[in-house]
């Protein structure tokens, strides 16, 4: 998959992309990314990207031409992508616009500055608008790194064996269980013994009571479209009525 970010800031994403998870699966060859800085494609002397808005009012605005210059150009090479712009009036970014959004061939993601972008780019070149949230940000810089990231790791082979996209929190519609690692206790706290047990039935059980206790305190909304067992059924009723604490 290919995903290529249209921004009058390149320099915001070199170190992100060159790390971890997303920088090993890039030198992988499993994705690709450019970074396409919008003022190459602006054709007068002082490679103007914005403009004051018609009608008057604080700030400036996206100007068209440059911005159809560079995703006209990006899409002769990649005529299936899908074009999204970064802006706060998009669609929340959640798990299932992740998934969606990995089973595209490509990606050409505009990051918009909070101002604005001209209306005619959404209505000539954008297929969605994506927010990352009930937040503003200064540009859309970051919104593009969390959507990449959100959606690289979702594609084959980019996880190592080690790591699964299935146990995320939301993959399963949930919050993710708690995890540990050594030492068995620190200050005072142990690891649950359950995890030391080997009992791969109960660790399991756990980690789902942990998950549905988890999602409970800080997403209860949430569980409303969860697919619940009959146990998982009798452990929220626990949690409502204030129990759900021991086995
Ligand atoms: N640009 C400014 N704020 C944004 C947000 N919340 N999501 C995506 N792009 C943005």
């Amino acid at each position: 998959m290919t995903f290529d970010i249209l921004t009058l800031f390149p320099g915001m994403f070199s170190g992100f992309f060159s790390e971890s998870i997303v920088g090993n699966a890039l030198a992988r060859g499993l994705l690709g990314i450019g970074i396409h800085n919008i003022r190459d494609y602006a054709t007068d002397r002082h490679r103007v990207t914005d403009d004051y808005p018609y009608g008057g009012g604080a700030g400036m605005v996206m100007k068209v031409e440059p911005l159809a210059a560079c995703i006209e150009e990006i899409k002769s090479q990649r005529p299936a992508a899908k074009v999204i712009l970064t802006t706060p009036r998009g669609r929340t970014l959640d798990h299932g616009l992740a998934r969606e959004l990995a089973a595209e061939e490509g990606l050409i993601i505009i990051c918009g500055r909070y101002e604005g972008v001209d209306e005619r780019v959404r209505e000539l070149f954008v297929d969605m608008e994506v927010s990352i949230g009930d937040f503003v940000l200064s540009g859309g810089e970051p919104a593009a790194v969390v959507i990449v990231d959100a959606v690289a790791r979702l594609l084959p082979g980019v996880l190592g064996c080690g790591e699964s996209a299935a146990d995320d929190s939301f993959a399963n519609g949930l919050l993710e269980y708690p995890q540990y690692t050594r030492p068995p206790e620190f200050r005072g706290l142990a690891v649950p013994p359950v995890l030391l047990s080997g009992n791969h039935r109960e660790i399991a059980r756990w980690r789902r009571r942990e998950s549905l206790r988890k999602t409970f305190m800080t997403r209860p909304e949430l569980l409303e479209s969860v697919c619940v067992t009959d146990d998982d059924a009798r452990f929220i009723d626990e949690l409502r009525t204030g129990g759900g604490d021991g086995e």
